[in-house]
């Protein structure tokens, strides 16, 4: 870490002596008074109620992410524990199957995905984009990244809702439904990803059953559950913008732009788990770090106006899918699902827009994001 976090406060404030805590009433609902305090009077902070030290600027943030000292909470699988903060490992096992060739390969699908999945609402006045859409869109291409059959997307749909775990999570569940399709694939493995964890070996040996199971759960969680949030807030912010979303209309190019405002700005995990392995300034060792992805994002000593979503923001900054040694490896496939499922709303949905009535706030103080976008369609 930089000696960032140590620094007093950029605007003393006469009033914030007391650090306050993301468990405040209220910081659920919105939590960016409470990141605005934290980043000007506390930037780095013990939040004695939530448990852990509090981390709100963007450099601070960034530089906790990269820094070897600070270590993912629960590394799971001994394929991860072993390579834990090194590239490598689990990351050299996934990654392959995320990008280049597979990942082009898994856009057609995700393509038709999302022409199905929005030619199912063609003929209503009204639909919730969340529930009908958003959810649906990134269990799909998680199911297909895997290599699992297409039909299997609403059975898996639940274990795409879990959220990221940092590959610790078994699910008894997934783990039966999954065990078929892992002896299948040890005898004929494929180009996907389940392929790619069974035909890996450590110490010469393939991996455990239960490690192959979990990081497959991880990437499911990962994938659809934060993809899922981004979706809707990315969805939101653009109808709430209705110049903006016309122009991306006419020039489909500017999407990928828009989609990483609306990370920077409303980033689906808004905090980041760490543990320290030793002393860190005021850190002691063992105690948890809070990295406030949310504060970070609209952080103005980096970003301009930080509340505002501006699709064509010329550097959105890049930390909503993390950084350093255990940043996203799913973040193309986002993006590609992002593109292509605002293309197909857009040219099956033309008229699409916002339904009349209150809007639904964004909610949750870890993983954030409206639950429900309902909209008006002809
Ligand atoms: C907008 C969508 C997404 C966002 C915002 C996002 C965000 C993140 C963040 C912040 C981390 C770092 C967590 C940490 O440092 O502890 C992470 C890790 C990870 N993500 Fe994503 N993610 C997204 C989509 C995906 C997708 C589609 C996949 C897989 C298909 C995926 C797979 C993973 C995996 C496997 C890790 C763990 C990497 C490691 O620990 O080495 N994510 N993601």
């Amino acid at each position: 870490m930089t000696e960032a976090p140590y620094l007093p406060p950029r605007v003393p404030s006469a009033r914030a002596t007391v650090p306050p805590s993301l468990l405040d009433p209220g910081t659920e609902r919105d939590p960016h008074p409470l990141y605005r305090t934290l980043r000007g009077d506390f930037p780095l902070v013990y939040d004695e109620p939530f448990g852990a030290w509090l981390i709100s600027r963007y450099a601070d943030v960034r530089a906790a992410l990269a820094d070897p000292r600070l270590v993912a909470p629960s590394p799971g699988p001994a394929v991860a524990r072993r390579t834990d903060g090194a590239p490598g490992g689990h990351r050299a096992l996934l990654s392959p199957a995320l990008r280049g060739r597979a990942l082009a390969a898994l856009e057609s699908g995700v393509e038709r995905t999302a022409y199905v999945l929005a030619r199912r609402l063609a003929s209503r006045r009204e639909a919730d984009l969340v529930a009908e859409f958003c959810q649906w869109l990134p269990a799909a291409a998680a199911v297909a990244a895997l290599g699992l059959p297409y039909e299997d997307t609403a059975r898996v749909h639940a274990w795409c809702r879990t959220g990221l775990d940092h590959l610790g999570g078994h699910r008894p569940g997934l783990d039966a439904y999954l065990r078929p399709h892992v002896a299948r694939r040890r005898a004929h493995p494929g180009d996907d990803l389940l392929s790619a964890l069974c035909a890996a070996r450590t110490d010469g040996r393939p991996l455990p059953e239960e490690d192959v199971t979990g990081l497959a759960g991880a990437v499911l969680g990962a994938a659809g559950e934060t993809t899922a949030r981004a979706l809707a807030s990315f969805l939101a912010n653009l109808l709430d913008h209705p110049g903006q979303l016309d122009l991306i209309r006419t020039r489909p190019e500017l999407t990928g732009g828009a989609w990483a405002e609306s990370l920077r700005r409303d980033p689906p995990l808004q905090i980041v788990s760490r543990r320290a392995l030793e002393p860190i300034g005021p850190i002691p060792e063992g105690a948890t770090v809070a990295c406030l992805l949310g504060a970070a994002g609209r952080d103005p000593a980096r970003f301009a106006d930080p509340d505002r979503y501006d699709a064509f923001r010329a550097d959105p900054g890049e930390l909503a899918y993390g950084s350093g040694p255990h940043s996203c490896l799913g973040a193309p496939l986002a993006r590609l699902t992002a593109e292509h499922g605002l293309r197909a709303l857009l040219t099956v949905l033309p008229d699409v827009r916002r339904a009349p009535g209150p809007r639904p706030p964004a909610e949750g103080l870890i993983s954030r994001s409206p639950r429900t976008l309902p909209v008006r369609l002809r």
